[in-house]
């Protein structure tokens, strides 16, 4: 409920903490199927980006889950939920300066619609880590796959719950035969390209 709240004007403002920072501040959206590297390439282009003297954070679904929103299912409802939550969060990283990564498999264009529009369009890079579900299957780090075909988890992205792929990302990564640094050194030569233009 956000009635009788007012809104109140800090002091300090974005623009402040960008140029204490000495940075701009935005966000990279990982989306992909569960297994695809979302985590495993945010990390790697995290590194890359904290060695060159950014300042980042990461937002990963598995720990978020864990945390500020346990208790959230898998059913398309609490999926916008949980994804409403991460893009005010990854906002409020933006308003502190920082370049804030964020994986999440967030699988519907309506939901990722909705999380660009609430860091807003300018602020907003999503990154598609395109691994065939064939592949993120094959791999099944977390076994979770095994699990979903045996019907013992409910409302699996790209088994029993549908993944839409980014029409028109800003970047998309097919990692089939790609080594992780390989496709971390992908995104982080955009990111730097991206904040070039910005400066
Ligand atoms: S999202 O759809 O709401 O964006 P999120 O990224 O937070 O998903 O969480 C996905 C992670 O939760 C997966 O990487 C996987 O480890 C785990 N998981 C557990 N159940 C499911 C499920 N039904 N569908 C997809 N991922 C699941």
């Amino acid at each position: 409920m956000s009635e009788n709240t007012v809104f109140h004007h800090y002091n300090i403002t974005r623009a402040d903490r960008e140029k204490q920072l000495n940075q701009r501040s935005f966000v990279l959206w990982f989306t992909g199927l569960s297994g695809s590297g979302k985590s495993t390439i945010a990390n790697a282009v995290e590194q890359k980006l904290f060695d060159s003297g950014y300042k980042t954070y990461t937002l990963d679904g598995d720990n978020i889950r864990q945390g500020i929103n346990k208790g959230l299912t898998f059913t398309a409802e609490d999926r916008a939920e949980n994804l409403r939550r991460i893009a005010e969060v990854a906002k409020l990283f933006v308003d502190s300066g920082q370049i804030c990564m964020a994986a999440f498999v967030s699988p519907t264009l309506q939901d990722r619609k909705i999380v660009r529009d609430i860091v807003g369009d300018k602020d907003f890079i999503e990154v598609f880590v395109n691994t065939p579900l064939e592949i993120c299957e094959q791999r099944d780090v977390k076994g979770l796959y095994a699990k979903a075909r045996k019907g013992e988890i409910k409302n699996f992205t790209g088994i029993s719950a549908p993944y839409e792929a980014p029409v028109n990302p800003e970047i998309t990564v097919k990692t089939e035969n790609k080594s992780v640094e390989e496709s971390a050194q992908e995104v982080f030569n955009y990111v730097i390209n991206h904040i070039k233009n910005q400066s």
